[in-house]
């Protein structure tokens, strides 16, 4: 604990299952030129970090070497939230002063630290990539994830259809977020079910959703692939991509520059920011649970029961 004298993080003892991770002391962090350090109240847990602890999604160079990609907390008393490149599940982390956001209007630290990770991955994916407009139709696979229960909410308020594949339990909770159709993905076929195609399809996917995320698109239509929880490849015709003159990105927030990475977190700040304090999007915290029961979340996650996102409280 900070009064004794050291600093509690959640260490890897080694690549493996959710015992692996541990509530203990380690030194304090010293933060590099331009960045601050937070004391941490909260972090949000993410898919990236269960990957992470099974030893297949190492912290680029530079980073703090604990899990954690988002949390908020407090900079000489003042309250905000963070972008992390790891670290977050801590009670002290270093961060670029560019990836610092203020706490949003009528949110707890806890709901702030849900917020981060995800507003950027699809602020930057469906509107700075992918050009979402007015009028188009989004396709959200995982629409039950952190990732997809944000970005419906997003899809929603910039105007567009918003179409969300997710298994049936989460439905109804995916349609009071704003989703106009779900799709049970395990029992429908989420091309035939997404009448009249989609502009833009959010993809956590990847390989094995390759071909039909082509067959599924608008003429102009654009995916972006940000997970591959269905396999690295696929086999994929060219010929369909060609004629309807579309496009597939695929991109990864945590590796990216600090600049890059603030111009991100400017542009969440001054375009999605103002949704969150006026009520339009709303953070979607399935639980919060104590960071040295970061085992059970982890598990948790694994199981996919939870609906939006896990946050872990460092004193709770
Ligand atoms: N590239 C980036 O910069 C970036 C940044 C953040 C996150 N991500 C990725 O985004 C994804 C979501 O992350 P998260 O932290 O929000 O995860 P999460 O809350 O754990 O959600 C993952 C969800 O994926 C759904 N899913 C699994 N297989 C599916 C399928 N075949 N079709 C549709 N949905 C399926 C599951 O929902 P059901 O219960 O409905 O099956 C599960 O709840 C992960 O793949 C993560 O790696 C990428």
């Amino acid at each position: 604990m900070r009064e004794t004298g050291g600093v509690r993080a959640v260490t890897i003892s080694e690549p493996g299952g959710p015992d692996v991770l541990t509530w203990t002391e380690v030194p304090d962090p010293v933060p590099a030129d331009g960045e601050v350090v937070v004391d941490v109240v909260a972090a949000g847990v993410n898919r990236a970090d269960v990957m992470q602890r099974r030893g297949l999604y190492p912290p680029p160079p530079g980073a703090p070497e604990y899990p954690g990609l988002e949390c908020s907390g407090t900079v000489d008393g003042r309250e905000v939230c963070a972008l992390l490149s790891g670290g977050g599940y801590a009670e002290r982390v270093a961060v670029p002063r560019g990836q610092l956001l203020p706490v949003p209007r009528g949110l707890s630290l806890a709901e702030a630290a849900a917020l981060p990770e995800v507003a950027c991955t699809v602020w930057s994916n469906v509107v700075d990539v992918a050009g979402l407009r007015a009028g188009e139709t989004l396709l959200v696979h995982g629409g039950g994830s952190g990732i997809g229960t944000f970005a419906i909410q997003l899809g929603r308020a910039l105007g567009a259809r918003v179409v969300a594949t997710a298994r049936a339990a989460k439905h109804e909770r995916l349609r009071e977020l704003g989703a106009d159709r779900v799709v049970d993905y395990t029992a429908e076929d989420f091309v035939a079910a997404t009448e009249g195609g989609a502009d833009v399809v959010l993809d956590i996917v990847g390989g094995s959703y390759l071909q039909r995320n082509v067959d599924v698109l608008r003429t102009g239509g654009r995916i972006v692939t940000i997970g591959l929880q269905g396999g690295r490849s696929g086999e994929l015709n060219l010929g369909a991509l060609l004629a309807k003159r579309a496009s597939i990105t695929a991109t990864t927030l945590r590796s990216r520059p600090a600049e890059d990475k603030a111009r991100i977190v400017a542009g969440v700040r001054e375009q999605v920011w103002p949704l969150v304090e006026a009520g339009t999007i709303r953070p979607v915290v399935d639980r919060t649970m104590p960071m040295a029961q970061a085992a059970a979340a982890h598990a948790l996650m694994e199981s996919s029961d939870h609906l939006g996102k896990i946050v872990l409280l460092a004193r709770g």
